[in-house]
């Protein structure tokens, strides 16, 4: 999705810019630029394709400027549609993430008005409308344009006669850092910590006005606001690769130490969070992607450890479904707590009368100001579009949460609950051990590597694992998978299996087990060659031409473990293909349309 940075201060801009832009590549982009202002005129630099290949030596030396990435969404990746935009005069300059639902309103009025425009964007518009509306204050043309705006905005605006930026923020993130005779706004913090790790996160309807030593901001009602200042503890080496070859891998290895750090001091219940304020007689997980596989897995643990019932919904279709009288506890899943989809879901659920609580990763991210109660899942920054760390703690969370709610609703007993709790104990040492697996893993998935197709079955708790198993690999490997309860493989998709098909079966000592040796026995019996995924067993090693064993685990807890071996199988067998890892084609890390 698209990335912002603004830079006014004392160090050459164009680098701080750059590298800025670099920082936010891993949210996925297909054009980027660049405006700076120096001797009151504008000059911009802005390009189809990636960061490196703009010429920003073109650009004049300066202090001031805007960077952008663009993820296309009206309008092709192309340069004209690159942002930064210019106004007719050439005096604004301005980028913009989000989308604006009127545009195509806005921009015949000003067309009508003499405006010329070029390019596809919604966003263009936005620079004419503050042309229109400048009278020699930057913040107030700002201020009356987004009155006039329908949709969701970060806007940062520079005026070649101004030694200051404006910027807005509506339903899209905008952050400021805050440094030491310069100041920042970027759409991410990472973009910030080579300057400072003292940060303001802007609410929506929030106008901000940088200088090189102040921050102005003012709420939608037009009054001054203080927003408090944060410091992130990470640091730009927790954003950085720390030595692996790429952030997926980076983060997969990370997962010990994120799971350690999400039940940190959670294990007795979360301070901070009154569930018996609610009614909780029901409950809907509603998330997208890989948060949605979280959720599925989640229904599963709640249902088991709670015995609360539960639904699962695709936060894109939610919106759509019937209103029923009932108003269960809904529970969104959204790793960057940016996700549209979601925090559409979100604002649905609250009208409808449900309470909600989001579970993100990312601190202050819109849907925290969605729901009623929010929970972190500690995984540290993820920069990979592929979700590894922040599934695993989802999952952690869902296991926390459950047992909360058992022990509240006392349908869990006392004992019970400190076997979980001994349990999800060992689970940092579990995936460890699956770590120390990779090169076998590693082996195996050369092998993988030239198949078209690929199943991933597993039965109850598992099923959703294989699910995430298979979309891990569509993503990064770009090979067709497809995730299966293994029980229905016979219904339809027996069809597809030949002996260049291959199967990866999750074979866990559960009330499926039976069943399972019984699928996996089918599926061999069509040729097609079968990596087991199981705990050490001579049954699923007789059915199996591979096998990748797993540490004794509890079954509950064994979709943590079972997918960490998952994960690594996507990994090598996209390295295998010389795959963009961390930045896949046509993907972005957090999907902000809907
Ligand atoms: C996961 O690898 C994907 N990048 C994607 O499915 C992602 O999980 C989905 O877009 C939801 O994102 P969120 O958790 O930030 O809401």
């Amino acid at each position: 999705m698209c990335g912002i940075v603004g830079y006014i201060g004392k160090t050459a801009v164009r680098e701080v810019i750059l590298k800025g832009l670099e920082r936010l590549e891993y949210r996925g982009y297909d054009s980027a630029g660049i405006a700076v202002k120096d001797d009151d005129k504008i000059s911009l630099v802005k390009k189809k394709g990636r960061i490196e290949e703009l010429s920003v030596e073109d650009l004049p030396e300066s202090t001031i400027g805007i960077g952008h990435t663009r993820w296309a969404t009206h309008g092709k990746p192309s340069d004209k549609n690159a942002h930064p935009f210019l106004d007719c005069s050439g005096d604004i300059s301005i980028v913009h993430n989000g989308i604006i639902d009127n545009f195509v309103s806005i921009k015949e009025r000003l067309r009508d008005k003499g405006h010329e425009f070029n390019s596809d964007t919604d966003s263009e518009v936005i620079a004419h409308l503050i042309e229109e509306n400048y009278r020699g204050d930057l913040v107030e043309a700002l201020r009356s344009s987004v009155k006039e705006l329908e949709g969701s905005y970060a806007i940062v605006a520079i005026h070649s006669e101004k030694n200051e930026i404006a910027a807005a923020r509506n339903q899209s993130p905008l952050v400021v850092g805050v440094g030491d005779g310069e100041n920042l706004l970027a759409s991410d913090v990472p973009a910030l910590l080579d300057h400072t790790q003292d940060v303001k996160y802007l609410q929506d309807g929030d106008i901000v006005r940088l200088t090189s030593g102040s921050i102005d901001i003012w709420d939608r009602t037009g009054g001054e606001v203080e927003r408090i200042t944060k410091t992130v503890e990470w640091s730009i080496e927790d954003a950085e690769k720390g030595g692996y070859e790429h952030y997926m891998l980076k983060e997969i290895h990370e997962q010990p130490q994120a799971i350690h750090d999400s039940i940190l001091g959670r294990l007795k219940g979360f301070e901070d969070l009154d569930l018996k304020r609610y009614r909780i007689d029901s409950i809907r997980l509603i998330a997208c992607g890989t948060s949605f596989h979280a959720g599925l897995v989640g229904k599963y643990i709640i249902e088991e450890i709670s015995s609360i019932p539960c639904m699962v919904e695709m936060a894109s279709e939610y919106r759509y479904s019937s209103r029923l009288s009932e108003y269960p506890f809904t529970i969104l899943l959204s790793q960057s707590g940016e996700t549209a989809d979601t925090l559409a879901a979100a604002k649905e659920a609250s009208l409808r009368g449900c309470k909600t609580l989001g579970i993100t990763n990312v601190l202050d991210s819109s849907l925290t100001r969605e729901v009623d109660e929010v929970i972190y899942t500690q995984a540290g920054p993820e920069i990979g579009v592929a979700a590894t760390k922040t599934f695993t703690t989802q999952i952690v969370v869902l296991y926390l949460l459950a047992m909360e709610l058992g022990l509240m609703k006392k349908t869990l007993d006392v004992d019970k609950a400190d076997n979980y709790r001994n349990e999800l104990r060992r689970l940092p040492r579990l995936v460890e051990r699956i770590l120390d697996r990779s090169d076998q893993i590693k082996e195996l998935s050369s092998e993988l590597a030239s198949a078209k197709d690929i199943f991933f079955i597993g039965r109850n708790i598992n099923y959703p694992v294989a699910m995430e198993g298979a979309l891990k690999l569509k993503e990064i490997a770009y090979i067709h998978a497809a995730g299966y309860p293994a029980g229905e493989l016979k219904h339809g998709p027996f069809a597809l299996l030949t002996e260049e098909t291959p199967v990866i079966a999750i074979c866990i000592k559960d009330k499926t087990y039976q069943k399972m040796l019984g699928n996996i026995g089918e599926i061999a019996a069509r040729d097609s060659p079968i990596y087991g995924v199981g705990i050490e067993d001579k049954e699923i090693q007789k059915l199996s031409d591979h096998n990748i064993y797993i540490p004794e685990v509890m079954p509950l807890f064994s979709p943590v473990v079972v997918n960490v071996a998952l994960q690594l199988f996507s990994y090598y067998t996209a390295y295998e293909l010389g795959r963009e890892i961390d930045k896949p084609r046509n993907l972005a890390k957090s999907v902000t349309v809907e």
